[in-house]
């Protein structure tokens, strides 16, 4: 079960993070792995990784919020490999501030970020896609799409409409035998959350809201990835796997 090998599989922001941890789960189930970020050292690195622990990785080094940049992107998996077979869009920038503080300029940056670019690569991928009747994308989500956080509204708004998007698309390019579905994160103990992670009180709060009572592992995000991406999950549609150690869940 959950063998990918023959498939090619695009992971953004994979250069770290769960976006790596996810394309290492990829590459072990056998799948041939793009390693996405804007730095082309950092992505080197990754597929280094990748490679060392006997994956198969490239690194394709593009900003998903340049429309040239990822449309050319796509063509270039297009010639190189002439199939996309799986697609992860993980990038996701971060706003904490509060409501007073951010613009509508702002606001809309980050939905270019988190939401079209996603939408984009999508609907690119879809067309390489459709051509084996075959396709899995899934799209990162957050638990600040489920739960009402203080802080992030063009965060939270953003997660919300990938999980919209993510409903959307998987009704659309159901019958091209391609599935749609996102994963939604709890906290994790990443490198981009090292300062919150740092945070005694904030981890004591976080641990006595959430089921398991710990930070999520960024290799706990792995199997949610694989099995998305499998034939195993061939009925699995327009769904949001909550990978969270039950924080959603508990009261
Ligand atoms: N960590 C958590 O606890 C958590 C919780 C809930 C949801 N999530 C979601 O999970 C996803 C990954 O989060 P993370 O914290 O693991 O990773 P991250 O630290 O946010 O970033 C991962 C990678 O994204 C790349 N990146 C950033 N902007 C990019 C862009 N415009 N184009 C291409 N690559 C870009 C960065 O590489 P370069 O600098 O080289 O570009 C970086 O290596 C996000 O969508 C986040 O919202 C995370």
């Amino acid at each position: 079960m959950f063998d990918l090998t023959g498939k090619t599989a695009l992971v953004t922001g994979s250069g770290r993070g769960l976006g790596f941890e996810m394309a290492k789960g990829l590459a072990g189930a056998g799948a041939h792995v793009l390693v996405n970020g804007r730095d082309e050292g950092n992505a080197a690195a990754a597929v280094t990784r990748i490679q060392e622990s006997g994956g198969s990785a490239e690194a394709l080094v593009f900003d998903v919020a340049k429309e040239e940049q990822r449309l050319a992107a796509l063509a270039s998996i297009e010639s190189a490999h002439g199939r996309l077979d799986i697609l992860i869009n993980n990038v996701g920038m971060r706003d904490r501030r509060s409501v007073d503080e951010i613009s509508a300029d702002d606001y809309q940056a980050l939905l270019q970020v988190n939401l079209t670019s996603a939408f984009v690569l999508a609907r690119e991928a879809a067309k390489l896609m459709r051509r084996r009747q075959w396709g899995r994308i899934i799209n990162m989500s957050a638990l600040a799409s489920a739960l009402g956080l203080i802080h992030g509204p063009s965060y939270a708004s953003s997660k919300g409409g990938l999980e919209g998007l993510t409903r959307m698309l998987a009704t659309a390019l159901g019958p091209d035998g391609i599935t749609v579905n996102a994963i939604s994160p709890g906290f994790f103990a990443t490198e981009t959350n090292a300062e919150m992670v740092a945070d005694q009180a904030l981890g004591e709060k976080l641990h006595s809201r959430t089921a398991l009572g710990r930070w999520g592992a960024p290799h706990e995000i792995a199997g949610a990835a694989v099995f998305l991406a499998s034939e195993e999950a061939a009925y699995v549609t327009g769904q949001v796997l909550t990978v969270d150690g039950g924080c959603e869940a508990h009261f």
